[in-house]
Order: structure tokens, then C-alpha cells, then sequence
């Protein structure tokens, strides 16, 4: 496998930060994304966006063996996190926060995109009613796959498949960068629906149109991370038609623990130890 293929997630949730460890992980990134992070409200949403400044400083760091105190992140105008300084890096990365998790996702592609999307199931009463508002993420064919053949899916079996979906084309329109900028139907996913995701499996057999057009050089991968949690990395080669050979072999998202995420680290810049004092006085999002 590729020195640059690379499938990590790590735990936020289970993420409890003592005060010397809060302050030692704000030294290893950039003054602008500290001032960044600590102006979230709530401490769930600082503690991920803080994990994806770590994995991704890893990730380059590994990747590209530049010192942690080089690497400088930078975004798009869309909003993708982008490597400045550095025009040609070989290869693409990104990554995704929902539920209890931080992914990242990076390969020797000319595109990478992922997303993760927390499979909240328990409430379906109001699953018919959100469908209904929905119903223009998604066209026809994709509703039929939600629903099944014969409409015989339960309403938590077509939410794990609507948000299998919802992950794809996150994925997707992440790898082209494009954000929420793109019309959504235009996208067409085509799952194989005799497969259900599982946590010992990567799917790699799902197709993308766009504009009813099928898109050959795409790739997908398709896990869950957990029970609850669904993954999904959009791959598009350098070269077209290659690339696909790994389809037999696909990469596992890998659990990072705290102690591998700091592995190798090197804090680079100073903290006003007040910021322990404003990350005790935010709270958790229910
Ligand atoms: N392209 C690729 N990656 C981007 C991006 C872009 N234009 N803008 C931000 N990102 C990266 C960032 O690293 C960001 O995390 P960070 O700010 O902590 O660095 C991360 O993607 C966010 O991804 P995720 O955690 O999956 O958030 P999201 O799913 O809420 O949003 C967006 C992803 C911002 C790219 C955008 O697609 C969006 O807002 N989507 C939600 C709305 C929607 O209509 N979805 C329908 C799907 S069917
Ligand atoms: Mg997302």
C-alpha cells in the first residue's frame, strides 16, 4: 500500500482533555486556527475542529516529511483546507467531522473527499416528514433505492440508506472542492442493493452520474466506522482510467488513539494559558 494512503479516524467524544494537554495541542497549530477554534460556542465542535487540525498535520507531516512548524494550512475560497507554499504535494487529503468522530482521509489521487455522518436512527417518527423536504437532494432512482423495490424498507432501514447516500455525495462534491456550490440531483449515486455496509467490509462497487452521465474514473469506498457511524472517501486518479486496480484491496479506516495522534509531534507556537480557562466555560451540544 502507498506510503500516502491513509484512513484515520479518531474518538471526540471519548476525547476529555486535561489542562497541560489542551494547552501542549494548541502550540502544534497555527496562531489563526487557534483564534479560529476557540471562538466555537460549543465544546464539541471546538474538540473536532481541533482533532482535524491535528490529523491533518500528521497526515502532511508524514506524508511529505515536513516539520510541523512548516506547514502551512491555508483554505480555498470555497473553504477547503489547502497546503500553502506548495503547489504540486502528489497527492490530495481531507477530512470530516459528524457524531463522535474525526476522519481524514488522504491519498495518491488527484482527488480525495470524505465525509462521515453519524446514522442517527432512533427517531423515526418524523422520517416521512423529512423525506418530504428532502425530496430535491435526491432524484428518482435514488428514492427508489431508499424506499426499496416494493417500498417493503422499514423507516430506519431507508434512513441508514438515505444517509448512506447523503454521505456519497458529500464525499463527492468535498474531493471537487466545490462545497454546497453544486445543484445536489445533478449528482446520481447507483448503490449495489443487495450490499449493506458493514463494519468488516468496504464497499467499491457504487457508480456516480452526473447529469446522467456515468463519471468511469470515480472511485468510492464505502465502511462503517461503528454501528452508528458510516464513512465514505471519493477517489478521482491522476490519470485517467488508472487507479481502479485497488478496488480488490481497499484501505481500513484506522483508530488512532491521543497517544498516536501526538506521535512525532512538535509544538511550534506559544498558547495564552487563558484559553484552558475558555474551553472549561463552553459547553456540550446535546
Ligand atoms: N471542499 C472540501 N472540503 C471542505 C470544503 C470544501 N469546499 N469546505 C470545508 N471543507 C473541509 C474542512 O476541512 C472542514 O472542516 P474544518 O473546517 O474543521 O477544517 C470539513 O471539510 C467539514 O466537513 P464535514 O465535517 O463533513 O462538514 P459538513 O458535512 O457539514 O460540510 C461542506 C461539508 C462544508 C463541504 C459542505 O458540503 C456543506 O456545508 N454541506 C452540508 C450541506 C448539504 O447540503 N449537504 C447535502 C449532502 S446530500
Ligand atoms: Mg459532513
Amino acid at each position: 500500500m502507498n506510503q500516502k494512503t491513509i484512513r484515520w479516524y479518531f474518538n471526540c467524544r471519548k476525547w476529555m482533555p486535561k489542562r497541560e494537554e489542551f494547552l501542549f495541542v494548541l502550540r502544534c497549530i497555527q496562531k489563526d486556527e487557534q483564534e479560529r477554534i476557540m471562538k466555537f460556542v460549543y465544546r464539541n465542535d471546538l474538540k473536532h475542529a481541533l482533532i482535524g487540525r491535528l490529523l491533518l498535520r500528521k497526515c502532511i507531516n508524514l506524508c511529505l516529511n515536513i516539520p510541523y512548524s512548516s506547514i502551512k494550512l491555508g483554505r480555498s475560497d470555497k473553504g477547503r483546507p489547502i497546503l500553502e507554499e506548495i503547489k504540486d504535494c502528489q497527492f490530495d487529503f481531507n477530512i470530516s467531522h459528524h457524531g463522535d468522530y474525526c476522519i481524514l482521509a488522504a491519498d495518491d489521487y488527484a482527488k480525495v473527499g470524505t465525509d462521515v455522518v453519524k446514522l442517527q436512527l432512533s427517531n423515526v417518527k418524523f422520517i416521512p416528514e423529512y423525506f418530504q423536504r428532502m425530496r430535491k437532494i435526491f432524484c428518482q432512482a435514488e428514492w427508489k433505492f431508499i424506499e426499496g423495490d416494493d417500498n417493503n424498507l422499514n423507516y430506519q432501514k431507508q434512513l441508514a440508506r438515505f444517509l448512506r447516500l447523503w454521505c456519497l455525495k458529500e464525499s463527492f462534491v468535498k474531493a471537487e472542492g466545490v462545497g454546497i456550490g453544486f445543484e445536489l440531483s445533478r449528482i446520481k449515486f447507483e448503490c449495489d442493493p443487495s450490499l449493506t455496509i458493514t463494519e468488516s467490509q468496504i464497499i467499491t462497487n457504487t457508480n456516480v452520474y452526473v447529469d446522467e452521465e456515468l463519471l468511469e474514473d470515480w472511485k468510492f469506498e464505502e465502511t462503517l466506522l461503528d454501528q452508528s457511524h458510516c464513512a465514505a472517501v471519493a477517489l478521482y486518479p491522476k490519470v485517467k482510467s488508472e487507479q481502479k486496480e485497488n478496488s480488490n484491496n481497499p484501505p481500513s479506516f484506522q483508530l488512532l488513539s491521543f497517544d498516536q495522534l501526538l506521535e512525532k509531534i512538535e509544538p511550534f507556537n506559544q498558547v495564552d494559558e487563558s484559553l484552558w480557562i475558555l474551553y472549561l466555560s463552553k459547553s456540550e451540544r446535546m
